[in-house]
């Protein structure tokens, strides 16, 4: 998938370095239009993009046609965007938004987020590398980021803000801020039954920050960065035998624990049939001992 006409409108040649996308390397054109046009008709409303998905262009045009057939109302929809890590300077995050909801076509997100609490050097390269294939990290006041995050809300363009994979510390650097004008709607982490996350989920209880649980049917087990000689989540057995009362898949025991104890979900599929059996949630519920029995598989590991 292309992304050319989007890059048109960066700012190349201008005083500001935005990134730059010029092709896709993971799914077909169209793939993400039509996952979300069926996510919509199945009744999801929350949409998790990004800028760096390569695909905030689909997921715009699917909500404008979904509207356009009276299907649904902008206000019906609540689309996340992400301040990705090469555009952490203050001066960029307006410029970045703006240049998201360009591509969305649309008037404002509905949550605006720093995609990761590390920075990148800022410029057209989306992972900035040095000659020997080393990322180019880039210092970050995550303070001075957040303030220009709270210009964004003021100036209408995010009607909430909030952070993703902060840990504790750094979520009270933010809420420690002298003269911090909004705290962090949400935090959006890895959050599954095999790393249920439990302190930084009080922690954030007590401060009203939601957790937003991201890859809550455990990882697509990227082997740079999570274990896989850990078994695969939805292959559980308590999952799975859970599953097997309700009649229902460890797919969707995993998803109703999190909603259980208060944690957001975000699962992703681009197959039509997965994506409406993870919205049939909302018609079982999990008893107190099953949740407990759930929350022992914990083995704090990204997995
Ligand atoms: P697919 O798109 O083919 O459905 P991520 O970690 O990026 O959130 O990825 C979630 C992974 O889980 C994707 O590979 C997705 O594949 C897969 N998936 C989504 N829903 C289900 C489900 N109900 N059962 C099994 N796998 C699923």
């Amino acid at each position: 998938m292309s992304l050319s006409q989007q890059s048109n409108a960066s700012e190349k040649g201008g005083r500001i370095a935005l990134p730059c996308v010029t092709e896709s390397p993971l799914t077909p054109k169209g793939t993400c239009l039509e996952s979300v046009k069926i996510a919509i008709d199945a009744g999801y409303r929350h949409i998790d993009g990004a800028f760096v998905y390569y695909n905030e262009h689909e997921v715009g045009q699917a909500i404008r046609e979904k509207i356009a057939e009276g299907r649904i109302k902008r206000e019906d929809i609540f689309y996340c965007g992400k301040l990705w890590n090469t555009c952490h300077p203050p001066e960029l995050v307006r410029p970045t938004l703006e240049k998201t909801l360009k591509i969305l076509q649309l008037d404002y997100v509905d949550l605006y987020i720093i995609e990761l609490p590390m920075a990148f050097k800022p410029g057209e390269a989306i992972y900035p590398k040095d000659e020997n294939g080393k990322f180019i990290y880039h210092e970050t006041d995550l303070c001075a980021t957040w303030e220009a995050m709270e210009a964004c809300k003021d100036a209408g363009l995010a009607k909430s803000i909030g952070v993703s994979n902060f840990n504790r510390r750094q979520l009270e650097m933010i809420l420690n801020k002298p003269g911090l004008k909004y705290k962090p709607v949400s935090n959006q982490v890895e959050c599954h039954p095999y790393f249920t996350q439990p302190k930084l989920l009080e922690f954030c209880r007590q401060h009203d920050i939601v957790i937003v649980g991201y890859s809550p049917l455990g990882t697509s087990r990227d082997e740079t960065w999570v274990n896989v000689s850990s078994p695969p989540l939805l292959k559980d057995p308590v999952l799975n035998a859970i599953g097997k009362k309700y009649n229902k898949t460890a797919a969707q025991v995993a998803l109703r624990f999190s909603i259980q104890r208060g944690v957001v979900v975000i699962p992703k599929s681009f197959n039509p049939q997965r994506i409406r059996e993870n919205f049939q949630i909302f018609d079982f519920s999990l008893t107190e001992k099953e949740m407990k029995e759930i929350e022992a598989l914990n083995k704090n590991e990204e997995s």
